[in-house]
């Protein structure tokens, strides 16, 4: 049995701004034991400069290869116009399946659908939501929807054992950017697991077009012990470093953020190189213009950047911790 390494001896193990080596050693807990840094590490690597310090990109990530599922994550359903009467179904099943996390690092996770977060649910503002959930994971879940609905569509009394199953039924109210996620006990154990995703509706007036990604910011705890020791964007650890985001600067890039991160109180996104529109919640016009927002658990909202340059710009979070441990990436902004 490889050693527990500390979440501290993590954080400096996979620092991607120390030398690429260590990293792809460390990356794996297999290999931990043997590559875990010494204290000092961080202290006596002057030597080091020309093989580390800067900031990883492409090839060199200690992340998955390209996987069509999470990239999948990324891009919301197509918006469309309000229209009366018009009923928007999806089926959102429970499994428990091991899913990576980092690479070579493995997640016993309770997913909908597969994949941490679940499928992206969207509707427009009055659209009827009808969500066939089925239970075919080892525990009791059910499906909490942030909005306006009946209580009995709550997802909080009616929870779903194994091998049933339960239709939501709704009106799609406000328009925003939300969130679901299942809401058995222990709750903090059933969201950490991997149950929740992205819930945008879209207002009856349509947002002006843009290229349309989410995000949702989430952790895990591969240990156990409480603490997350990955984060990231919609799953894999450093997921968009390895494989950057291609915009274009004549367009919006707007971006639907939420924070499912688990255990830690508060999470963040801060873009390099530009300023955003930041709409909290995304369910009025107005916003904040920044570069930096502050998530706590639950919270989200839709961001707007128009970059004025091309190149590749960073964006993680803007605690060093959780972007040393996978949450970071890159937008490649081109003409
Ligand atoms: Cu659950
Ligand atoms: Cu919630």
């Amino acid at each position: 049995m490889p050693k527990k390494l500390s979440r501290g001896q993590l954080i400096a193990a996979t620092a991607p701004f120390l030398a690429a080596a260590p990293i792809a050693r460390v990356a794996w807990p297999d290999g931990a034991e043997a590559a875990a840094p010494s204290a000092t590490h961080f202290g006596h690597n002057h030597d080091h400069a020309g093989q580390g310090h800067a900031a990883m990109i492409g090839e060199a990530v200690p992340s998955i290869a390209r996987s069509a599922e999470i990239d999948a994550l990324l891009i919301p359903p197509k918006v469309l116009p309000y229209r009366p009467g018009r009923v928007r179904e999806y089926e959102l099943v429970a499994v428990d399946k091991e899913i990576e996390v980092a690479k070579g690092v493995r997640f016993p996770a309770w997913t909908y659908n597969g994949t941490a977060p679940g499928p992206v649910i969207r509707a427009t503002e009055d659209d009827l939501l009808r969500i066939h959930f089925a239970n075919a994971g080892s525990h009791p879940h059910t499906i909490h929807f942030h909005g306006i609905h009946p209580a009995n569509m709550d997802g909080v009394f009616e929870v779903v054992q194994p091998g049933r199953t339960f239709t939501y039924e709704f009106p799609a109210k406000p328009y925003g950017m939300h969130l679901y996620h299942c809401h058995a006990t222990p709750l903090k154990k059933h969201i950490h697991k991997g149950l929740y995703g992205a819930f945008i509706i879209d207002p009856k007036k349509p947002r002006k077009p843009a290229q349309e990604l989410v995000m949702v910011m989430n952790g895990f705890d591969t240990d156990g012990d409480g603490e997350n020791n990955f984060y990231a964007v919609n799953g894999p650890a450093f997921y968009h470093a390895r494989h950057p985001i291609t915009v274009r600067r004549s367009q919006t890039v707007r971006i639907y953020l939420a924070n499912l991160t688990e255990f830690d109180l508060l999470n963040s996104f801060h873009l390099h190189g530009d300023f955003f529109r930041y709409y909290p919640t995304g369910s009025t016009e107005q916003f904040e213009y920044t570069d930096t927002v502050m998530l706590t658990q639950g919270q989200r909202g839709i961001l707007e950047i128009d970059f004025a340059n091309t190149g590749v710009f960073m964006f993680h979070a803007h605690q060093s911790e959780f972007a040393e441990l996978g949450w970071m990436g890159f937008f490649n902004v081109v003409d």
